[in-house]
């Protein structure tokens, strides 16, 4: 079998941190299996010029990483990427920052990191290239003459053309995920946004339901749903409701209800809209008032970026405002927490948690819904209350799906989670925890690799071909 070599930016080295991004526990529960090398970015900003690269090996896993420079790592990282591509990429017109600067520092990284792992590729590697960070990545190796089967796939959504259109140079980016043999996305509803824009803009020719020709060559794309590892999430979540931690946690509730929110902060999770939900749930079913505590566990991140510095003062208010009205000497309606947590006591929170808050505003996937379907007891399990616009409501379809964007809504189902009886949170629970046993982590990896590993689509197959072909 051909070595995999994954690219991403973010790097899950093993460091004992308890970092919480999605592309990271999915990348390193896919590697595992089969092994390979894993490259990216230290995570590090340097003001002199970065050192050589670093190698750690564990089990099977190689993970290799640099160091960006101080000026790159803010015009690439803080600007293109999570001023510009970040808001875009999930509906915000109205946050994106765009500068010619940080769009040339964006493809100065990409070409930085080309030069870095072509000195580590052998000719048959299959290349597997993860996230926004990464679109020109492929045509920087192919412009250096690598012939590698290279796959990318994007972990948040993929909006309307007519949005995409309104990134300042988009036809030089987004035209370069050509260079892939295969994209992938989470959701139709991303691909077929793609290939909209490819249809529309850029005119490209469709060879079968799936590949379009571009410059000769045939790019491959398709839906492929990220997934948990669910049998060991939720076996991790029996052993860790025995923990002192999450004891401790359960015992400080006094018997009350607890609903559980675990977010990084940032504004696409949609928290204060959340937290404008709580207080209005506790407005209109005063009846709950001192039963319930909504624990939110939200690690902040990107803290160098205006928009996530707002949104962490909004936050707050939020939760002042809250806890101010509602509040009582002996009990606190919200608890907020910027501390990350492991996954051990996550998954032990989530199982002892009646409810679970995930309602993004947009979210490629969203594995906290999905793990906390995984960590719940089947015998007596809790409600996920999910965001209609998060990827993972395309599967979780027996939670309640809620428009984050109505309080009120919002406010009903909470009321609804916290009332619903026995048999109907079984049965919601079992179809939620059957898709995903059948969609695991390592369904997702398989899946894709032996799309990309495929034989490869001819250019003059002719579209009803490939269709009965099928994958
Ligand atoms: O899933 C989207 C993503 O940007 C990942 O690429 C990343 O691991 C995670 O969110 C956390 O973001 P960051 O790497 O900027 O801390």
């Amino acid at each position: 079998m051909a070595r995999l070599v994954v690219v991403s930016n973010r790097v899950g080295v093993p460091d004992g941190s308890a970092r919480a991004g999605g592309l990271e526990v999915a990348i390193r529960a896919a590697l595992k299996r089969r092994g390979g090398l894993w490259f990216g970015w230290s995570g590090r900003a340097t003001d002199n010029a970065p050192g050589p690269a670093k190698m750690v090996t564990q089990d099977n896993i190689s993970f290799v990483t640099i160091d960006l420079r101080k000026d790159d790592y803010e015009e690439f990282y803080n600007g293109f990427a999570n001023r510009v591509l970040w808001p875009i990429l999930h509906y915000r017109l109205d946050l994106a920052e765009f500068t010619r600067r940080d769009l040339g520092g964006y493809f100065r990284v990409n070409e930085y990191f080309a030069t870095h792992l072509e000195k580590l590729l052998k000719p048959d590697d299959v290349i597997w290239v993860h996230d926004y960070h990464l679109i020109p990545f492929a045509k920087a190796l192919r412009e250096r003459g690598h012939k590698n089967k290279i796959g990318f796939f994007i972990h948040i959504p993929c909006p309307p053309p007519e949005i995409l259109t309104a990134l300042p140079n988009h036809e030089q980016l987004v035209p370069a995920l050509c260079h892939y043999d295969l994209v992938g996305f989470q959701t139709e509803t991303d691909s077929t946004n793609f290939s909209r824009y490819l249809v529309n803009e850029c005119g490209l020719k469709r060879v079968g339901d799936d590949s379009f020709i571009f410059e000769g060559r045939v790019v491959q794309i398709g839906q492929f749903p990220v997934g948990v590892e669910t049998e060991a999430f939720s076996r991790l979540a029996r052993r860790a409701i025995e923990s002192g931690f999450v004891r401790e946690v359960l015992e400080s509730l006094s018997g009350r209800a607890m609903i559980i929110g675990v977010d990084r902060l940032d504004y696409s999770k949609g928290i204060p809209e959340r937290m404008d939900a709580y207080e209005r749930f506790l407005t209109n079913f005063p009846d709950w008032r001192g039963k319930v505590t909504y624990l939110q566990i939200t690690p902040r991140s990107r803290s160098g970026i205006p928009e996530y510095a707002n949104i962490s003062r909004k936050v707050g208010e939020a939760v002042g405002r809250i806890n101010g009205t509602f509040g009582e000497a002996s009990w606190t309606p919200l608890r907020y927490i910027n501390k990350a947590h492991s996954r051990t006591a996550l998954a032990g929170l989530y199982r002892g948690a009646r409810a679970a808050l995930v309602t993004p505003l947009r979210d490629g996937m969203n594995l906290v819904a999905k793990e906390y379907i995984a960590a719940q007891d089947a015998d007596d399990p809790g409600v996920l209350i999910l965001s209609r616009f998060a990827g993972a409501a395309r599967e979780c379809g027996a939670a309640l799906l809620v428009n984050p964007y109505d309080p009120e809504g919002v406010a009903i189902a909470i009321n609804r989670a916290l009332s619903m009886p026995l048999t109907e949170r079984r049965q919601r629970h079992d179809q939620n925890y059957r898709v995903l046993v059948a969609n695991d982590i390592t369904h997702w990896a398989e899946r894709f690799l032996a799309t990309l590993e495929g034989p490869p689509v001819a250019a003059g197959d002719p579209p009803v071909a490939r269709a009965a072909g099928g994958r």
